[in-house]
């Protein structure tokens, strides 16, 4: 037996969790959304947003350090961790506070508290003064979201060892840090603490930098690591962390070699996991894969009327805010008995270093292994707005079929890429030809968008601007 009974219970208030509980309230389903830490998730409170305002204070102090070469004169540059970290946390409260009032406008009820299914789609919720009660409802959307995935080596754990939330949190800037992991959150750590001043060293076990990336797109990257001077050490194994004369040794082999890398704190930046264990998932009869809830296209578990999305889905879904957002509108289309199956083709990915990357739909091997494919590739140094910027760095290249022209992949590295992506998204996600993009589509003139557009127009020999 329930206590309450609601059309809609989602569980969880992240990006997922939360827009699936605005989609359902919007539509006038009696929702109840349980949350037991801040609106938000990790992306609000621990990772998209928070890391975004650093790295905004990071690039700024890059700038006017880098100001005189735009002929602007400042006086002497230095920062204020406590008012970066002021700031971030501002910017937090803002964006939580806002997600807050538009639940409260949709009449979606959030139950603060934590959660455990139950068998028969009802939810206990435990509250902090340790009270409970068993609500149930309908349909029940698990949105449980992600943890960070620890690595079994020996000597990471204890000080100095750092996961990215310890990172968001800490209010100051080591003398250095060694990475381990290349992927979004590593690179995204790397170019925050590079720029206001540490060593940084980045340990990465496969083969290349942002290894899901376009090959082109990591070459470039590791290029741009190269010339601020941040070692990558790719195809290495971590074997061990020791703490000598108050620094951390990281021990890690390349091939039959050892090396070692001494530093003050260790990120370990080395994926994450969903966060699926005790939470009744078991004994709700949900069906699982290693810790991952597993799903149909329409969202559904095995169990009818629960569905799941977001960071809980682990590899089969994308680990990204913005693919929970749309995984969130399939589940309540769905609960709402509309046919809707969710589309991963288009969903664009970012790491927010600088250069930024940005690239949405196939990269060029995996396209290659679907068939033959035109390549085409235009620099940002080739466009006037780009050097008028000072962005000179970087690159969009383009994937397309080699018989239809139609765009199966944009792949950028280069100055505002993170904006620049969505248009190329669109392209992608209506399956249009390069033709097509270029005899319809204007790009204004002088902006770094045409960057995308030349790199769309020489992938079926037409672009403009290039010899
Ligand atoms: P990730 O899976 O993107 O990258 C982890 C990297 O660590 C991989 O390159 C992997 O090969 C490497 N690795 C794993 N074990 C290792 C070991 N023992 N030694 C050395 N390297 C090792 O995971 P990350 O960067 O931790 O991010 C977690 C999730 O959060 C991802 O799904 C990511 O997409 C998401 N995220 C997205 C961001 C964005 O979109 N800008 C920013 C931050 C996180």
């Amino acid at each position: 037996m329930a206590d309450r009974k609601f059309d809609v219970i989602v569980v969880g208030g992240g990006p997922g969790g939360y827009c699936a509980g605005i989609g359902a309230g919007r539509e006038k389903l009696n929702t109840a959304l349980i949350e037991k830490e801040r609106i938000g998730g990790t992306c609000l409170n621990r990772g998209c947003i928070p890391s975004k305002a650093l790295l905004a204070s990071a690039h700024l102090y890059h700038h006017a350090l880098e100001a005189a070469k735009m002929g602007i004169t400042v006086g002497e540059v230095g920062f204020d961790i406590a008012q970066i970290h002021k700031r971030k946390a501002e910017i937090v409260d803002q964006n939580v506070t806002g997600v807050e009032h538009i639940l409260k406008l949709k009449k979606v009820e959030v139950i603060p508290g934590t959660a455990r299914l139950l068998p028969g789609k009802r939810v206990e919720v435990t509250h902090s003064d340790g009270q409970t009660e068993v609500i149930g409802a309908d349909n029940l959307i698990l949105a449980f979201g992600s943890e960070v995935a620890r690595i079994p080596i020996p000597g990471l754990d204890g000080e100095g060892v750092w996961t990215s939330d310890d990172a968001l949190a800490y209010e100051g800037i080591p003398e250095s840090i060694t990475i381990i992991g290349a992927g979004a959150i590593g690179l995204e750590f790397t170019d925050y603490f590079r720029t206001m001043g540490s060593q940084v060293t980045i340990i990465e076990m496969l083969d290349r930098a942002l290894p899901i990336a376009d090959p082109d797109i990591s070459k470039e990257l590791t290029r741009s690591l190269k010339k601020v001077k941040v070692p990558v050490h790719t195809s290495a194994t971590v074997t061990k962390v020791d703490r000598v004369d108050g620094k951390l040794v990281v021990t890690f082999r390349k091939g039959d070699k050892e090396e070692t890398v001494a530093s003050e704190v260790v990120l370990v930046a080395a994926g994450r996991r969903p966060a699926t264990r005790g939470v009744g998932l078991e004994e709700a009869g949900i069906a699982m894969e290693r810790g991952a809830i597993l799903v149909d296209d329409h969202m559904r578990t095995n169990v009818p009327g629960v569905y799941a999305i977001g960071d809980a889905l682990g590899a089969g879904g994308m680990m990204l805010a913005h693919s929970a957002f749309k995984e969130a509108e399939v589940a309540v289309d769905n609960i709402l008995g509309h046919d809707r199956v969710m589309d991963y083709s288009a969903i664009p990915s970012v790491v927010y270093t600088s250069p930024e990357v940005a690239w949405v739909g196939l990269t060029e091997p995996q396209a290659a292994e679907r068939g033959p494919v035109r390549t085409g590739q235009y620099m940002f140094r080739a466009n006037g707005r780009a050097l008028a910027e000072g962005y000179w760095d970087g690159f969009a290249k383009t994937v397309a079929d080699a018989e239809t022209g139609r765009i199966l992949g944009v792949h950028m590295i280069g100055g505002n890429s993170s904006e620049l992506i969505a248009g190329a998204g669109v392209a992608v996600s209506l399956g249009m030809t390069a033709e097509e993009y270029v005899t319809k589509v204007t790009h204004p003139h002088p902006t770094m968008s045409e960057v995308l557009f030349e790199a769309i127009a020489d992938s079926w020999g037409l672009a403009v601007h290039k010899p």
